[in-house]
């Protein structure tokens, strides 16, 4: 199905049903809404809505399913694997204006938003409730909830709490024709039909538009305690994080980081409070909560005991919480420090937890082979490892040409290692060449039919995850 450019008409339609300060053809703002913080690609929007209402998303997407344009939804552009690039042109439909918290519904702790809040706001705004909305990225602190539940988003918290879609009980989404729906029913078990709440979360804003979400909410742990363990091999590190589950500890935060990582994120924040060791290969960054500090103790306690095993240097003890922030900030930072080293590639595979270690040996191994460098940290306890590729010296020729085999043979690794190919940055643009690797063509066709029941004309963020 072709999709056509924005024409003086459409600017016409879009400002007789917004205001005209959210109707954007300015080429500075068509720069802006171009890319997301995937590498270094964009492409020009035709044209840049915000809408106010879900009558107003309902309107635009109408009228735009009848004339065949593109229409990429996008929050605030943090993405990593291109969901919110508007590869088609057409229309960049920002959802930057739903940013209300609409109801705190502490009865039966759940939190009806919008999906322009950010994160970090919104889980701020529930803490003082005692409430707690664990899905943490690492760009918490400016992403959207809208982009999380597109996305199906983890980050650290993850391994104790889980990810965005275990949260998500009811969404109020527009289809491409322009309906309104609600995907489900604001309760804590449904067994009634289809799931197509789950459905919609994780489609990358290819399936519908989501105007409200209502997420589930948990009681906020009040107590939790953090140390930075130091290996002198990266293997052992990865080797150490299943072990300390096997102990029966789980963890609310089991975080990876090889050498590198850590050195450019300090370098990056201009930290020199710490430094670290020559012999040093990777940490573990270990984080464990709930309620009684003295079985958070204990629980320490049993992982120092595992760690024995293992070849650690001095253990850092987060002393109160500004040393805390400073360890999680800089855990956070290090996606955009490495990124700040040289052109890059960022892989997010995922493999059964106890797997890792080969999976880190795998990288290195094909890095080799292939002549790139890389930088690994990520979410351990998950089986989730970040992959940076670095271009660093190598020729444009081996970057354009070799690497899509080199990392056509690293995610084929990842599979027969039980795993597969994104744990929570999503295929986007830049993976949906990969596809074919996890799945078989019966599972793209069922795909592509689900595709097609929600979106027959194609316009809903087209020619991404699917090829
Ligand atoms: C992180 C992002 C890149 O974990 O997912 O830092
Ligand atoms: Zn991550």
């Amino acid at each position: 199905m072709s999709l056509r450019a924005i024409e003086e008409k459409d600017i016409q339609y879009f400002q007789s049903i917004l205001e005209s300060k959210n109707v954007l053809v300015d080429q500075e703002n068509l720069e802006k809404y171009s890319h997301d913080e995937t590498e270094d690609i964009s492409v020009l929007p035709g044209i840049v809505l915000k809408p106010e209402t879900t009558k107003n998303v309902s309107d635009i997407l109408k009228y735009c399913n009848q004339e065949k344009i593109a229409v990429t939804p996008s929050g605030a552009r943090t993405g990593l694997s291109g969901g919110a690039i508007p590869i088609k042109g057409g229309v960049n439909l920002s959802m930057e204006r739903f940013d209300q918290i609409l109801e705190i519904d502490e009865k039966n702790y759940q939190v009806t938003v919008e999906p322009g809040v950010i994160v970090e706001v919104l889980q701020d705004t529930l803490k003082e409730k005692g409430l707690f909305y664990p899905p943490d990225p690492a760009s918490k602190g400016s992403c959207f909830i809208g982009g999380n539940l597109s996305e199906n988003s983890g980050g650290p918290k993850a391994v104790k709490y889980g990810v965005t879609n275990e949260y998500v009980l009811n969404l109020e989404v527009v289809l491409a024709d322009g309906s309104i729906i609600w995907t489900g029913a604001n309760v804590l078990k449904n067994a009634t039909g289809y799931n197509l709440t789950q459905l919609v979360v994780g489609s990358e804003g290819t399936l519908c538009v989501i105007t409200k979400a209502v997420l589930k909410l948990i009681p906020h742990p009040t107590q939790d305690l953090l140390i930075l363990v130091p290996f002198r091999d990266s293997v052992q590190a990865c080797e150490a994080v299943a072990k300390i589950f096997n102990a029966g500890i789980t963890p609310s935060g089991m975080e990876f980081m090889e050498r590198d990582a850590i050195v450019y994120a300090l370098e990056f924040m201009g930290d020199s409070t710490l430094s670290i060791p020559d012999d040093i290969q990777a940490h573990l960054l270990i984080e464990v909560d709930g309620n009684n500090k003295e079985v958070l103790f204990q629980e320490i306690e049993k992982i120092m005991e595992v760690l024995e095993a293992f070849d650690t240097d001095e253990i850092l003890f987060a002393e109160d919480q500004s040393q805390k922030d400073q360890l999680w900030s800089i855990r956070r930072k290090v996606g955009e420090a490495v990124k700040a080293q040289s052109i890059y590639k960022e892989e997010d595979t995922v493999v059964p937890r106890y797997e890792l270690p080969k999976l880190l040996q795998t990288v290195k191994s094909i890095g080799k082979e292939y002549g790139f460098d890389s930088v690994c940290y990520g979410h351990a306890g998950d089986g989730n490892l970040h992959i940076n590729i670095l271009k660093g010296e190598m020729s444009d020729q081996k970057w354009n040409q070799e690497l899509s085999l080199a990392i056509r043979k690293l995610f084929e690794k990842v599979i027969a290692l039980g795993g597969t190919i994104s744990g929570e940055h999503g295929i986007g643009l830049v993976q949906k060449e990969y596809m074919d690797i996890p799945f078989g063509q019966v599972e793209l066709d069922l795909m592509k039919g689900i595709k097609k029941v929600f979106d027959p004309n194609g316009i809903l963020n087209p020619d991404k995850v699917l090829k």
